[in-house]
């Protein structure tokens, strides 16, 4: 992919959002439109995948056909909200291999501590999708990430649902080679770091915890 940020305008998957957005959607419908929404956000963010042909024998004749070029996917979620997003990117790419990186916020000084890691062999040979549904300050995006190239990974690209101007701009600072893919481009962080119109705290309105 070559632009930093994509944002996915499909009617769909605007349409979808908005049912999100609203703060009287229930648990359960807030998940499902998520789920349908992380499907079409990875048929946008795979529309570049390396391809290659095999020879194939149709009921008629012989063929070269199209085919997914290298090692199987790498899928990475980031907990926990990253799960909403991972069962519809798998439900696409069922081959994928799943990783899962765990980042809590330490209180005093901010930064985030990593409690569980565990990712497919081989990154350096896979691409490699991160997902997590809300880039809002960047901060456990870009730990994330950083953790992924300490283990190998070369070619990784950022599945999110939402994400501010602000958490944008550090990725692109900090790993300016990770394209974005995104359903929208919101307005701002509010001072406690929620993303504003956004949708409030994505684990919570996915799990019904506050
Ligand atoms: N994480 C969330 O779940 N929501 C926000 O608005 C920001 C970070």
């Amino acid at each position: 992919m070559t632009e930093h940020l994509t944002i996915v305008d499909h009617p769909l998957v605007q349409h979808k959002l908005t049912q999100m957005r609203k703060k009287e959607t229930p648990s359960g419908l807030f998940r499902q439109l998520l789920h349908e929404i992380s499907m079409l956000i990875a048929y946008e963010i795979t529309r570049e995948l390396p391809m290659t042909t095999e020879r194939i024998e149709t009921p008629l004749v012989e063929m070269d056909a199209p085919v997914l070029k290298g090692r199987k996917l790498a899928l990475i979620s980031i907990l926990r909200a990253g799960n909403g997003l991972l069962d519809g990117v798998l439900e696409l790419i069922p081959s994928a291999r799943v990783g899962f990186v765990g980042l809590y916020r330490d209180e005093e000084t901010l930064k985030p501590v990593q409690y569980y890691y565990k990712v497919p062999d081989k990154l350096d040979e896979r691409v490699v999708i991160a997902v997590d549904p809300m880039l809002a300050t960047g901060n456990s995006s870009v730990a994330a990430i950083d953790l992924l190239k300490k283990s190998g990974a070369k070619n990784i690209r950022f599945l999110c649902l939402l994400a501010a101007p602000e958490g944008v701009a550090r990725m692109k600072e900090a790993h300016p080679d990770v394209p974005i893919v995104t359903a929208s481009l919101d307005e701002r962080l509010n001072d406690v770091g929620y993303i504003l119109p956004g949708l409030g705290d994505a684990g919570d309105r996915m799990y019904g915890t506050k």
